[in-house]
């Protein structure tokens, strides 16, 4: 890794343990407690030649993931189901990220400055998701970014039942087509559409669970379950900015680092 993305990511962890209010940073590399991360800085790439076939393999599942998403994304806006209900947007926001993402989050709907740039948390929201994306020891174009809605609502409302109905086919289909190794829903209307359920964030935030759920939605048949973790959304973090909202938000993510084995980047 080269120096100044390390340096990047060293301070990305020291801002976000002071922004969560825990203390997950580690200064020392794990295996040599005697030597401080910021040292660590010429870790020799492995030589990839056998590897070769595996990397193309890849490369085609991500490029037709590319072209599977510009479809839906193009088979959305043709629809415009967003048409049936009150929008106050500008652009469609889609979603971003990895095609391949072996993580998705998912939050509700787009904000003034998504619409604005027609990219998913790119708000105050975002920053902090970019955050905890970054204490989780990865970056935003790492895993996948979406919306339960794809056009920002009037006020920034909560989207209602109806209308995350009418949107669900299109996002459900983005989940197939990530196929993602776990998915983080954020906040109440993401939680409840994948889970099938109307249990509040309390109850849910914390506990695997998994999409489809067990009683399957019929819109959903034929997928294989993928593992949910419902925690709070960045927005209501800024909100209820305590330690306690930042450490259940923190120990959510944790979950998700030990289940997918990923480690704070040192
Ligand atoms: N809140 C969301 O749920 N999604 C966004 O993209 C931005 C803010």
């Amino acid at each position: 890794m080269n120096e100044p993305r390390l340096a990047r990511l060293v301070s990305q962890h020291a801002m976000t343990s002071r922004l969560l209010g825990v203390d997950f940073v580690p200064s020392y590399q794990s295996g040599n407690p005697d030597r401080p991360v910021s040292e660590v800085v010429e870790a020799k790439p492995a030589p990839v030649s056998a590897k070769a076939p595996i990397f193309v393999a890849v490369d085609d599942r991500r490029s037709s993931a590319r072209a599977a998403l510009e479809a839906l994304r193009e088979q959305y806006i043709a629809d415009a189901p967003h048409q049936h209900f009150v929008t106050d947007h500008h652009s469609i926001v889609f979603g971003e990220g990895d095609p391949c993402a072996r993580l998705m989050f998912i939050g509700e709907a787009p904000g003034a400055e998504e619409d604005r740039t027609g990219r998913p948390f790119v708000g105050p929201a975002g920053q902090l998701l970019d955050k905890m994306i970054a204490a989780m020891g990865l970056g935003r174009e790492d895993v996948y970014i979406a919306n339960v809605l794809k056009t920002r609502p009037p006020n920034n409302a909560t989207p209602t039942t109806e209308e995350a109905r009418l949107c669900a086919p299109y996002l459900f289909e983005q989940i197939r087509i990530i196929s993602p190794e776990a998915i983080v829903t954020l906040g109440r209307p993401a939680s409840q559409l994948l889970l099938g359920t109307t249990e509040s964030m309390g109850r849910l935030r914390g506990h695997w669970a998994q999409f489809p759920p067990p009683e399957p939605l019929a819109e959903v048949a034929g997928f294989d379950p993928i593992p949910v973790m419902p925690t709070y959304h960045p927005a209501y973090v800024l909100r209820q900015y305590t330690a306690d909202t930042r450490q259940r938000v923190w120990s959510d993510l944790q979950q998700v680092m030990e289940l997918l084995g990923l480690k704070a980047r040192a």
